[in-house]
């Protein structure tokens, strides 16, 4: 634990948008997922603050000290990172989101690896990335520890567009950031069709996606999918990614409908949105493409340049538009 009794620590991390979906697990513990996934990391951040707490006391609340409901997963997962890693010092969290949480904007994502971050920054004492590492928790390690917190959170490690490969087995995992073309750059714009929390949880739905006839033939998909993603970021061809991302998210919908018993994450005003989006794109001839996370919202991928035209045939939604921004950030205070 740190050496100054008033440590306080503050993190931001990233939320990320996944253009090829990480959906099912093949070990729910380990957090072992069923398939390779691809993202973007967003320039929309979680802002965790941490002070110690008396011992194995962990307290996760908001900004303004409310805890809730929404506090446990991160509590209890606290615990069990304590426990694992044999620090026995209690810790006092405060975080707060740029966006909506539990509606399809990876706030578990954001907020699980800015939580990762700040314990083990205030376990070890340590102001910056280089000095976590020093004490043996390198940017890999941590983003296999925030990993077990929730999935997506790994990617949140780093910026740009991140590859979490499944690999052969749960230890084999590896994440890492993609180099696409330096001038290619895209942005997020995501239209709101509810913003109240969803009623599903994508824990829930992960363990429900063996039950989906379509899963297996999913898996199978997947790996030329990936392959065609992969070249496509490498060369900076969003005529051949757009396409594959929507391709991916609405497969994703299919296993989540076909699951035993089904579920649905989209609302009517989500099906009805992709229909107006669909003529809008080819009345505009924009070069912009959807995909869905486990939530009614639409994240709307487009290439930066196209930023103006795309808003302005979006206007009269409710947007939130955003870029690619930094990877994760420690600043400290004592
Ligand atoms: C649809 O990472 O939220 O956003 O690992 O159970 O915490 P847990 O699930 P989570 O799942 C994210 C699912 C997704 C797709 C994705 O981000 O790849």
């Amino acid at each position: 634990m740190a050496s100054s009794d008033n440590l306080s620590i503050c993190v931001e991390a990233p939320s990320n948008i996944a253009l090829l979906k990480y959906w099912g697990k093949s070990d729910a513990t380990l957090q072992w997922p069923a398939n390779d996934s691809l993202s973007l990391s967003l320039n929309l951040h979680t802002t965790t603050t941490v002070r110690q707490a008396a011992p194995n006391t962990f307290v996760v609340t908001d900004h303004r000290g409310q805890g809730g409901a929404c506090y446990a997963k991160p509590q209890s997962f606290l615990r069990s990172l304590a426990a694992q890693l044999s620090f026995t010092g209690g810790l006092s969290i405060q975080t707060t989101n740029q966006f909506p949480m539990a509606c399809g904007i990876a706030s578990s994502a954001s907020g699980l690896a800015a939580l990762t971050i700040a314990a083990l920054a205030c376990w070890t004492a340590s102001h910056s990335f280089a000095e976590l590492a020093d004490h043996g928790f390198d940017r890999e390690r941590i983003s296999a520890l925030a990993r077990l917190g929730s999935g997506s959170a790994c990617r949140s490690l780093f910026p740009g567009f991140v590859h979490w490969q499944r690999g052969r087995s749960a230890s084999d995992q590896r994440v890492y950031r993609l180099s696409p073309p330096d001038d290619w750059s895209l942005r997020d714009c995501i239209v709101f069709l509810q913003r109240t929390p969803k009623r599903v949880s994508s824990t829930a739905g992960h363990e429900l996606a063996w039950s989906s006839p379509l899963f297996k033939k999913r898996l199978e998909l997947i790996p030329q999918r990936l392959a065609a993603m992969l070249a496509a970021i490498d060369a900076g061809d969003f005529d051949v990614l757009g396409p594959l991302i929507e391709e991916d998210s609405l497969e994703m919908h299919a296993v989540v409908a076909s699951s035993q018993p089904p579920l649905r994450y989209m609302i009517d005003a989500t099906e009805h949105f992709l229909s107006a989006f669909r003529s809008l794109r080819r009345r505009e001839h924009l070069s912009a493409y959807f995909t869905i996370d486990a939530g009614p919202n639409v994240h709307i991928i487009y290439l930066a340049k196209e930023r103006e035209r795309l808003l302005r045939a979006l206007q009269g939604y409710d947007l939130l538009d955003t870029g690619t921004g930094f990877g994760p950030r420690i600043k400290t205070s004592v």
